[in-house]
């Protein structure tokens, strides 16, 4: 298990243009999440919930990695077996910074893929920036039931959340980059860990933080690099 788990959320990839959720004009202000990201999305909202992930599937096309997402990519290339990089980001934007898709754990699905609604399929698809309804209509070509984006939704279940659960068993550093806490409960985990990091623009009710070792309240392309000398300092010495 990873010695240092990087834990993002929205904030990282601000600073490339992508929207974060509970900020003033975040996503989830101009849509409501009821509507378009819940369980019974794809039942009672197909084509709106459709609409709203190939248009957030487009508008990735020209996004970059910002400074943040190339430092944490480099790390992970330099030890790849004592770091987890784990986002709830869907967005690939650790990916276009140079990290394979396996390497990074995407704990709420992946904006490129697409996804098969029959469960006894569940086969997903890379659809790169194109609309749902491109290939086959929308249609799987395995079993020909409805895609659906390979978002997970509110009140679903999120099969990675296991991966990070096993990560944090032995976690020596804890790193958190942009997110306010409301859904991954990063207090805690930060009272399991030997050591960690909270780097956010501004603080979140949700998180306490006290509760963390060291606090960063700046932009991810400012604190990274303090972030990246406290993991040399942990993992180049050994
Ligand atoms: N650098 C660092 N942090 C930033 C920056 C930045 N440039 N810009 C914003 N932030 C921080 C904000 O201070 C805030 O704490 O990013 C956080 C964004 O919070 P949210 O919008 O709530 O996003 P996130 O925590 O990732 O949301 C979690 O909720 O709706 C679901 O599935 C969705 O994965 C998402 C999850």
């Amino acid at each position: 298990m990873a010695k240092v788990v990087i834990l993002s959320g929205a904030g990282i990839s601000a600073e490339s243009g992508i929207s974060t959720f509970r900020e003033s004009g975040g996503l989830w202000e101009q849509y409501d999440v009821t509507v378009i990201c819940n369980y019974d999305s794809m039942q009672k909202n197909e084509s709106l919930t459709i609409e709203f992930y190939d248009k957030r599937r487009a508008d990735l096309e020209d996004k970059e990695p910002n400074y943040a997402h190339d430092v944490v990519a480099d790390l992970k290339e330099k030890y790849p077996d004592d770091i987890a990089v784990i986002t709830q980001n869907v967005d690939n934007l650790f990916e276009k910074a140079g990290l394979k898709h396996e390497d990074v754990i995407h704990l709420h699905g992946f904006m490129t893929e697409v996804r098969c609604q029959n469960p006894e399929c569940n086969k997903t698809f890379d659809i790169g920036y194109k609309s749902l309804y491109d290939d086959h209509n929308g249609f799987c070509l395995t079993c020909g039931t409805r895609l659906r984006p390979n978002i997970v939704f509110f009140g679903e279940a999120a099969p990675m959340y296991e991966e990070l659960n096993e990560h944090i068993q032995d976690c020596e550093l804890f790193i958190v980059i942009g997110t306010r806490g409301n859904v991954v409960g990063v207090n805690t985990i930060a009272q399991y860990a030997q050591r960690s990091i909270l780097n956010n623009y501004e603080p979140s009710p949700a998180i306490e933080d006290a509760l963390f070792s060291k606090v960063l309240y700046k932009k991810a392309t400012d604190a990274i690099e303090e972030i990246a000398d406290e993991v040399e300092t942990l993992l180049g010495s050994k």
